[in-house]
């Protein structure tokens, strides 16, 4: 089969940023124990004008942009969301439309996991050759969804966009996603959720602390297993910004050092399904991926949901 390979990358966050000394004065924490306990110290929060459509439109035009590509190149958009702007359309549609693509659009949705399911859909449809350049999109405005008075939440999550396109590379190389795990255990849905008519997210913090480095160990062995590698091969460990001590207790765990791991989340706080694609950019714009690298992506969410992916990173010559 073609191998699916990554082109482009490209993120857009919100000018605003909250710090841990404003909720401070809001809510009964300190930005010690924030620090301490997540590792964030700051978030990106959108403006009146910012939608998540209008963040994932931004992030879109970068990758497509770095690719080198026009919209008329690409063949497929997904935008992965667990904030769209309204419960009909679908996000994507707002995106299809401000990017000026024409082709198939739809929002994919697993929360935290939601990009790193959405690539590996993408890749799917571009190794099979039925699509020639996928557009995958994560975005989102957590901050809209997060109860102002929750410190448990109000800290966590941010707002911001991430993007990759994914093209048919060469079969004969070995660069491109080689394996990938998917997972959900819907019996865990109540430990994170916006329950049926209410406005915001409600969290059981420390079972999905829990949860989480446990899923992301098991699905990051299992997807480097397939690919017959083991954790020492990993160049470099991408996972889902959620909190420090659930990135440092897996990449612990996992025998992968801090680093070779990227963290942003102390600027950008979880962001959801833009976490691992504004990670992933950054990352590359800090030179930290060269060509024939081992990359692994992780996400974990609301869901439960969990995903891996595994790239030799690079495009063939
Ligand atoms: C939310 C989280 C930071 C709380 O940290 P923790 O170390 O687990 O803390 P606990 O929940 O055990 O709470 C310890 C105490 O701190 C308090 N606390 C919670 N949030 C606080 C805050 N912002 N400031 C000060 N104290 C806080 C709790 O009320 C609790 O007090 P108590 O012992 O009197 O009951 C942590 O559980 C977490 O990050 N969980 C994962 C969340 C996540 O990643 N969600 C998204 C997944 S995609």
């Amino acid at each position: 089969v073609t191998r699916a390979v990554v082109t482009g990358l490209g993120f857009a966050v919100p000018e605003q940023r909250l710090t841990n000394a404003e909720i401070q004065a809001r809510v009964d924490t300190s930005d010690e124990w924030i620090l301490e306990r997540t590792g964030i110290s700051e978030r990106r929060i959108a403006g009146p004008d910012d939608t998540t459509s209008s963040l994932a439109t931004a992030a879109g035009a970068a990758a497509i942009k770095d690719a080198g590509l026009t919209p008329d190149d690409v063949d497929l958009l997904i935008v992965a969301t667990c904030t769209p702007d309204q419960a009909m359309p679908a996000t994507s549609a707002f995106v299809q439309d401000a990017l000026g693509l024409r082709c198939g659009a739809f929002d994919a949705g697993a929360v935290c996991s939601g990009f790193v399911y959405a690539l590996v859909m993408a890749a799917g449809m571009v190794e099979s050759g039925r699509i020639g350049t996928a557009l995958v999109v994560g975005a989102e405005t957590l901050s809209r969804i997060v109860d102002p008075d929750d410190r448990s939440t109000l800290i966590l999550f941010g707002d911001g966009a991430g993007a990759c396109i994914v093209s048919g590379g060469d079969d004969r190389d070995d660069r491109g996603l080689l394996t990938f795990d998917l997972g959900c255990d819907g019996a865990a849905a109540g430990i994170l959720e916006i329950p049926p008519g209410q406005p915001y997210i409600q969290m059981e913090g420390r079972e999905v602390f829990r949860r989480a480095v446990r899923v992301v160990v098991q699905s990051a062995q299992a997807t480097l297993e397939a690919a017959g590698v083991t954790a020492a091969d990993v160049d470099v460990f991408v996972p889902h910004q959620a909190n420090a001590r659930i990135v440092s207790a897996a990449g612990d765990r996992l025998g992968i050092p801090a680093d070779r791991t990227i963290v942003n989340l102390d600027r950008y706080g979880n962001t959801s399904a833009a976490s691992v694609p504004i990670a992933l950019t950054e990352a590359r714009d800090a030179g930290r991926l060269h060509d024939g690298d081992l990359v692994l992506l992780s996400g974990f969410g609301a869901g439960m949901t969990w995903a891996s992916a595994l790239i030799r990173w690079g495009t063939p010559a």
